[in-house]
């Protein structure tokens, strides 16, 4: 079941777009639906554009992104336990955010220049697809834009734990897929179904999915 909050946090005017957007969703929905497409070259590709990236972006994205993934935090609870896995971590943008709910935080990035814009301390450089950490290790997992390898979040999870989505731009955001193809790719890779909390707020939108 996939149910809404109203939004709490307007969005401001000014919301930028980003040309990439329909290419970004049609890649982050192909991998969220079919993992097994994800390529090493394809990473070596995405690293390298996030490399680049590195240097000017908490500067240039600094500002927005953090009220999606707050307001998630403070309307999608309860959220229990010590530790969550940041993935996609970036910059360490959203890592202080999720260190007020979970103390420890193993935020995994691809890219090592991001990686290394980050004071945040628990940094791993990591491809997603293939987590370099324990089963059933996560109280919680967040995903703030980036690709979803669903069963690689559903094997780091302990029972029960609820992932957390953030997509800063929206439907305008690169890494986008709709909370019914998050439920579909978590419900794939566990063999049993799962529901989803979403809201709007400020440009964003975020979704919570937990084991129904
Ligand atoms: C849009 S940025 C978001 C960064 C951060 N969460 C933020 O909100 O500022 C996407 C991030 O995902 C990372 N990324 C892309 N593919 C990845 C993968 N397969 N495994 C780990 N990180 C990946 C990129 O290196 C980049 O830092």
């Amino acid at each position: 079941m996939i149910s809404s909050l109203p939004r709490a946090v307007p969005a401001p005017p000014g919301k930028p777009v980003r040309p990439e957007a329909p290419r970004g969703q049609e890649r982050a929905r192909r991998l969220a639906l079919n993992p097994g497409t994800w390529t090493v070259e394809e990473a070596a590709g995405m690293r390298a554009d996030f490399d680049q990236a590195a240097a000017n972006w908490s500067e240039d994205r600094g500002g927005y992104r953090p009220p999606v993934l707050a307001d998630a935090l403070a309307r999608g609870g309860p959220f229990r336990g010590s530790r969550a896995v940041e993935i996609a971590s970036g910059t360490g943008l959203l890592t202080p955010l999720i260190r007020a709910v979970w103390p420890e935080v193993v935020a995994v990035d691809l890219s090592l220049r991001m990686l290394s814009r980050s004071a945040q301390p628990g940094r791993i450089q990591a491809d997603a697809s293939r987590l370099p950490l324990a089963d059933g290790c996560a109280d919680a997992v967040v995903l703030g834009d980036g690709p979803l390898f669903a069963a690689e979040v559903a094997r780091v999870l302990a029972d029960g734990g609820p992932l957390i989505v953030s997509n800063a731009l929206g439907d305008g955001a690169p890494f986008r897929v709709p909370a019914e193809e998050l439920v579909e790719a978590m419900a794939t890779a566990t063999s049993r179904p799962w529901d989803a909390l979403q809201s709007e707020a400020h440009w964003g939108i975020w979704t919570i999915l937990r084991p129904a």
